[in-house]
């Protein structure tokens, strides 16, 4: 099974306008060779429009960092996945640990979610990891099963591949602490595995991300790894070089 690597940029609350139109001007003659990769950049709300007409025609999708799980209703100061797919935009985030656990983002919620960004016609980039307390208390299978089970329980086994799944330990993200090689490939096995007991199949191709202090130094060895397809990143991602060099990586 072939599975397209993918690297996704998570902005975070990062970059108005005008400072994602400069991104975008540096990115693209960086990645339009990069063949054999998909590339997106998950911007604020507020960038969509802009960098969905930037990137048009170009190899750079543009994703959402969050969504609402109904289509419409008196849901005051959501978006719904409908109203994203309207403005051209291919993807969302979901499940960011940040949104779990800054805004109480929840796998009851997001078993609405991952569903209704597929229905909408979106990509989503469903994100999974264990905080270090359940690293370091032998808990860290049991968190990642809970997630993938309940997250993904109403996605219709035949769209399953669809979905992209981002494993981060909270303990590297923001914090230039790096899973090893063996860590992220282990976590991110498991997680196929998980997947695999819901359909072989959708394992098969299921894409799997890593992400967490994910550089351009250490992109390639991570990106190398039999279970991870690409890397979803934070910091290193606001900067069109920094950001290019990892694109680079996943085309070793
Ligand atoms: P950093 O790459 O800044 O550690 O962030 C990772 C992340 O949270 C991507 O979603």
């Amino acid at each position: 099974m072939t599975r397209t690597p993918f690297v996704a940029g998570n902005w975070k609350m990062f970059k108005t306008v005008g400072e994602a139109e400069m991104f975008i001007s540096g990115l693209l003659p960086r990645v339009s060779s990069s063949e054999g990769v998909d590339v997106a950049i998950c911007v604020p709300f507020t960038d969509l429009q802009a960098m969905v007409d930037s990137t048009r025609g170009s190899r750079v999708q543009v994703f959402a960092q969050n969504m609402h799980e109904a289509a419409t209703g008196a849901f005051t100061g959501e978006v719904s996945a409908p109203m994203l797919a309207d403005l051209d935009v291919h993807g969302v985030v979901l499940g960011h640990s940040e949104r779990r656990q800054y805004f109480n983002e929840t796998d009851r919620a997001l078993a609405e979610k991952v569903p209704a960004a597929l229905e909408a016609g979106l990509v989503p980039i469903l994100c999974v990891g264990e905080t270090e307390a359940e690293r370091e208390e032998g808990a860290m299978e049991r968190k990642l099963r809970h997630q993938v089970q309940e997250d993904l329980e109403n996605v219709p086994v035949e769209r399953l591949h669809e979905v992209v799944i981002a494993y981060e330990p909270i303990w590297a993200i923001g914090t230039g602490k790096v899973a090893t090689p063996e860590q992220a490939q282990e976590a991110c096995a498991f997680v196929r595995a998980l997947v695999a007991g819901i359909d072989a199949d959708a394992a098969g191709a299921i894409r799997i991300q890593y992400g967490g202090s994910v550089k351009a130094d250490n992109a390639a060895e991570l990106l190398a790894l039999p279970d991870i397809d690409g890397a979803l990143v934070g910091g290193a991602s606001l900067e069109p070089a920094s950001f290019a060099a990892i694109v680079e990586a996943a085309r070793a």
